[in-house]
């Protein structure tokens, strides 16, 4: 286990009572890659911020084991847009997650325009973000992110503001860079699809107040490809998954 989130809780008030989460607890384990689905307004960003330290829960904790001198996962947070610093070049960009870690000045360079490169990025080392295209910026931010090596890497709906067609390219980059570079992930998203293509687990969430209603382990070969929407376990998932929040999709509509 590398943490656990025991019973939290968190009551906004700021002036409206607002209770987006109530008695949230599971295990990460290391290296593990959780996805978090449910609907929107359920309390998902919520619960990324209080990992993250960004928010303290009202009730509960969060208990890490990772080392020894450290009461919280140091993390990574990926969003949907603007990750990027605008006034930094494409590899000052991803240079930037390695001075985190203390790696020289010389070598930062080097080794960012080589990442970038082995992700068809070699040609915009010197581009900034607002000439990129939006894809190309969630790759960038996605690779300064495992770059900064944190414990726990938490990526809210990165692919959220992209085409399908690009998000499909992403989802499979995403993949091989966490298989090449093992790291545990908390990946939140609403798409049920991306979440059994990319999660060993799913943790199912529902809203008012956001609460935990499944942890489904997805036991789906990899590399997962296209194809494995094929895998007879695929549908079944699926099910299941849009059964617990469906009602809460339907209300969310026609109110
Ligand atoms: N800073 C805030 N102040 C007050 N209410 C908030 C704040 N952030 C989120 N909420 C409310 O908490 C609930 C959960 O929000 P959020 O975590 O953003 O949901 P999700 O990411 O699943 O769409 C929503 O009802 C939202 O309106
Ligand atoms: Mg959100």
């Amino acid at each position: 286990m590398i943490f656990a989130c025991n019973d939290l809780s968190l009551v906004f008030s700021n002036p409206r009572t607002t209770e987006a989460l109530a008695n949230v607890s599971f295990t990460v384990e290391q290296n593990e890659f959780v996805c978090i689905v449910g609907p929107s307004g359920c309390g998902k960003t919520t619960l990324l911020r209080i990992i993250a330290g960004l928010l303290p829960p009202s009730r509960g904790e969060i208990v890490f084991s990772g080392n020894d001198d450290c009461q919280r996962p140091a993390t990574a947070m990926v969003f949907q847009q603007q990750g990027l610093f605008p006034w930094m070049t494409v590899v000052d960009n991803v240079a930037f997650g390695l001075e985190t870690r203390g790696v020289p000045k010389k070598e930062r360079t080097s080794l960012a325009a080589d990442f970038l490169s082995r992700v068809g990025l070699g040609g915009f080392l010197s581009a900034f973000p607002y000439e990129l295209s939006g894809g190309m910026r969630q790759r960038v931010a996605i690779l300064r992110a495992f770059l900064t090596d944190p414990h726990v890497l938490l990526m809210d709906e990165p692919f959220g503001a992209l085409d399908a067609q690009t998000r499909i390219l992403m989802q499979q980059e995403l993949l091989t860079t966490w298989r090449d570079n093992p790291k545990t992930v908390i990946y939140i998203t609403h798409d049920i699809e991306e979440a059994i293509l990319l999660g060993d687990r799913i943790l199912v969430m529902s809203g008012r107040p956001g609460t935990i209603q499944a942890d489904i382990l997805i036991d789906l070969p990899r590399p997962r490809t296209l194809s494995f929407r094929q895998h007879p376990q695929f549908d079944a998932i699926y099910q299941q998954v849009w059964q617990i929040i469906e009602s809460e999709v339907r209300e969310g509509i026609t109110r």
